[in-house]
């Protein structure tokens, strides 16, 4: 195990198999996080770049069966912000408290066209700010439109590269396009961030190893992990979940792998562990998405059970947060935090 850790450490290259016997032992976990650590200070540095999350819808035209937001489930309050009210939230987060991107997150909601979301990236980007959607899948069209506009990245989660397992608990939906809108995002030339759920049912260990080697494939400039969290009013309800060491695992073998990437450390990190992100920032990790949605509508963006309890949205608890940062000796991003591709690899 020690020599597959070196070997990715020095090569930033591993096979499947090789993926998947350090994901099948835990003997080696801890060293497996250090040197994720090493290799995020080595490629990226000690800034950690805080990303303000704004939830601005959670209506979805989407049934996917993890998830609190889908349409089925009648137990939660629908909410879409208007233009202004998205706008002023993106001005408080960069004018007080001093973030550098905006990250717009919502269900599908068909509501916000193509129109609609050019003239509010284009408000948005009057800020001084760099602006990542996160919207689910568009035609290549749009995705051209929201770049020609001034946004800058895009996140589409494959959430898994099994084929069969994603078309069961994502119905009507098809892998093939959600691969060829990652394809799209970064044709356009937006900034492509990715990712997976640890712990589907029936998720194999295999199939991680995959999405793995998948956001290496197509060249992904972000990648975001999280450990699935049974919702009670979904068909998952009563799933066993994802746990934080395996979730933790994937990301640190991700940064091993894709060295110089953006790698978030997850809400539902936190969710399933006391200081989860803390963990993670030690374990490769060097992004945080401070949520930045009033309390009033996040309470209702409920993907998974426990998740609108972080609250980062105030200048105290930035600060505080900020402080937790500088002590596991780190600092804070003071630029926009694109991918910056370093020519080691
Ligand atoms: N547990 C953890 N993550 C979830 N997501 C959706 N539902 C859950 C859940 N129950 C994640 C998906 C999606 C992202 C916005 O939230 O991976 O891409
Ligand atoms: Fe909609 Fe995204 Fe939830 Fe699926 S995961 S139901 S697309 S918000």
């Amino acid at each position: 195990m020690y020599n597959l850790i070196s070997k990715a450490v020095f090569s930033h290259r591993l096979n499947k198999q090789e993926i998947v016997s350090l994901l099948s032992n835990d003997d080696c976990n801890e060293v497996l996080f250090k040197a994720a650590d090493e290799i995020r200070k080595k490629f990226v540095g000690d800034e950690i770049h805080l990303r303000a999350l704004i939830e601005f819808s959670n209506i979805c035209q989407n049934n996917c069966c993890y998830c609190g937001l889908r349409r089925d489930n009648k137990n939660i309050i629908r909410y879409r912000l208007d233009e202004d009210s998205i706008f002023h939230l993106a001005e408080y987060a960069v004018t007080q408290l001093g973030l550098k991107t905006i990250v717009l997150q919502s269900g599908e909601d068909l509501w916000f066209s193509q129109e609609r979301l050019c003239a509010l990236i284009r408000r948005i980007k009057t800020l001084d700010t760099a602006l990542t959607l996160s919207i689910g899948e568009k035609t290549h069209d749009d995705y051209l439109a929201y770049k020609n506009a001034g946004c800058d990245r895009f996140l589409l989660r494959i959430e898994t590269t099994d084929k069969a397992l994603y078309e069961k608990y994502d119905p009507d939906m098809s892998w093939n396009k959600r691969k060829q809108c990652l394809l799209d995002i970064k044709s356009v030339g937006l900034e492509t961030g990715t990712g997976c759920l640890v712990g589907l049912p029936n998720q194999t260990i295999e199939s991680l190893a995959d999405d793995i080697l998948f956001f290496k494939e197509i060249g992904a400039d972000m990648v975001g992990i999280g450990p699935l969290i049974p919702h009670p009013d979904t068909p998952l309800a009563q799933a066993e979940g994802g746990t934080f060491t395996l979730a933790c695992k994937v990301m640190a073998l991700t940064r091993l792998i894709l060295p110089d990437i953006n790698i978030p450390a997850t809400t539902a990190m936190e969710t399933l562990e006391p200081n989860g992100q803390l963990k993670a920032l030690q374990s490769g990790a060097n992004v945080i998405m401070p949520n930045v949605t009033l309390s009033d509508v996040r309470q209702h963006y409920e993907l998974y059970p426990g998740k609108s309890s972080t609250n980062l949205a105030s200048c105290d608890a930035l600060v505080s947060f900020k402080q937790k940062l500088i002590s596991i000796g780190r600092t804070i991003g003071q630029d926009y935090g694109a991918h910056k591709k370093s020519a080691e690899i």
